[in-house]
């Protein structure tokens, strides 16, 4: 059997396989509240035979949303209505997993597709962005820095968004410390500049993540808890994937048990060139180090390339976003791509609605 197909265990929750659904901003919601168009994007990838699925970066309070049109988790109204669309998901046979996020800086922006960019003013809906230091996203409004109380009224609210998304139903939670959004923006010097026990030292830019990673894992015992790094900010003086290594160590002593490796998004100014599986190298740099089980995410695109990183031991899990808005069906497809079919597997990956397509 390949190894993609072969299930992973975290937590006790087993997942039915390593090819997943990378968290992905839909910018669809009213008011935080996901609605129908989220429930039919994200259980087609449950039909599609996808391990996990993870919804996209869903705020913790009404100012970490990214734009006025994110998802939320910090009210009852909102946990409602995730709970039909987790039903959908775990009954196609995926994990249901919700990315919980602050966006710091990079909050109150304008959606992709009003063709705007940068921050919303008050008067159109946006808000004041806060962040580790008054220290401004090219081209974004600049942020008030986080005062001690406000940083404690966070942790407390990430803990909160996991006790909703748990009645909601979810099984999986990530933590999003990556893209340049509020947690990736206390670990990078670039954008934390404070001098009191969150800046400086690495202890200290990593300790509201740690705390948050503590929160969650007490608030929400019993699902799998994940933490998305971008492992690098590509700029001179930035985070990198040394500190990542180290840090997701010490998420780990705090409970984590997965960590899921992207790269970028801190400054405008940064150096990626992307390509086939262009992440990958940094996935293996922390797995490496002894830290995982870990994933790899980025331009993974096949069966077969995602089978290879596994089978060259880089990554745990292959992690896969534009692949599967361009194919729901993509888990169906690898399948078949390994020349492998449901008889291989002990439980059936094609939905028997669908078994007289199956190849
Ligand atoms: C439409 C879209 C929305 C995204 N939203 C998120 C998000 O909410 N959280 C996140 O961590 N990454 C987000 N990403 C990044 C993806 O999770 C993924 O890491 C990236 O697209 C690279 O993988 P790919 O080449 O398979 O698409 C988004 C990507 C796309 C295309």
């Amino acid at each position: 059997m390949s190894l993609l197909f072969s299930p992973i265990d975290l937590h006790g929750i087993t997942v039915r396989n390593r090819l997943w659904v990378a968290p992905m901003c839909q910018y669809s919601a009213e008011e935080g509240v996901p609605n129908t168009w989220h429930l039919v994007h994200l259980a087609q990838f449950a039909s599609g035979g996808a391990g996990m699925v993870i919804a996209e970066a869903t705020a913790v309070t009404a100012e970490g949303r990214i734009s006025p049109e994110d998802t939320g988790i910090w009210n009852d109204a909102q946990r409602d209505a995730w709970r039909p669309i987790v039903d959908a998901i775990r009954a196609r046979g995926a994990v249901p997993g919700i990315q919980l996020a602050h966006a710091g800086r990079k909050a109150s922006t304008w959606s992709p597709f009003t063709g705007a960019r940068g921050t919303v003013p008050a008067s159109e809906g946006g808000w004041q962005t806060v962040a580790p230091s008054a220290v401004a996203y090219e081209g974004f409004d600049a942020p008030e820095a986080l005062t001690a109380e406000q940083i404690d009224e966070l942790v407390d609210a990430f803990a909160a968004a996991a006790v909703r998304a748990v009645d909601a139903g979810f099984e999986a939670l990530e933590v999003h410390a990556a893209h340049g959004y509020l947690l990736h923006q206390f670990l990078s010097p670039l954008s934390n500049q404070r001098d009191d026990e969150y800046g400086g030292s690495l202890e200290n830019r990593a300790r509201l993540l740690l705390r948050i990673v503590e929160a969650v894992r007490a608030a929400a015992p019993d699902v799998a808890l994940l933490v998305r790094f971008s492992a690098t900010d590509a700029a001179d003086g930035g985070w990198d994937v040394a500190q990542t290594a180290t840090v997701a160590g010490w998420a780990a002593e705090r409970g984590a048990e997965f960590f899921d490796i992207s790269s970028g998004g801190l400054v405008a100014h940064q150096h990626i060139t992307t390509g086939p599986g262009y992440q990958v190298p940094f996935a293996a740099e922390v797995r490496a180090a002894g830290v995982g089980p870990v994933g790899a995410v980025g331009e993974i695109t096949t069966g077969a390339q995602a089978e290879q990183i596994l089978a060259a031991g880089d990554a745990d899990v292959v992690l896969a976003g534009r692949e599967w808005l361009r194919d729901p069906h993509f888990g169906l497809r690898a399948l078949g791509e390994l020349g492998e079919s449901d008889r291989t597997l002990e439980r059936p990956l094609w939905p028997v609605q669908y078994a007289r397509a199956a190849r």
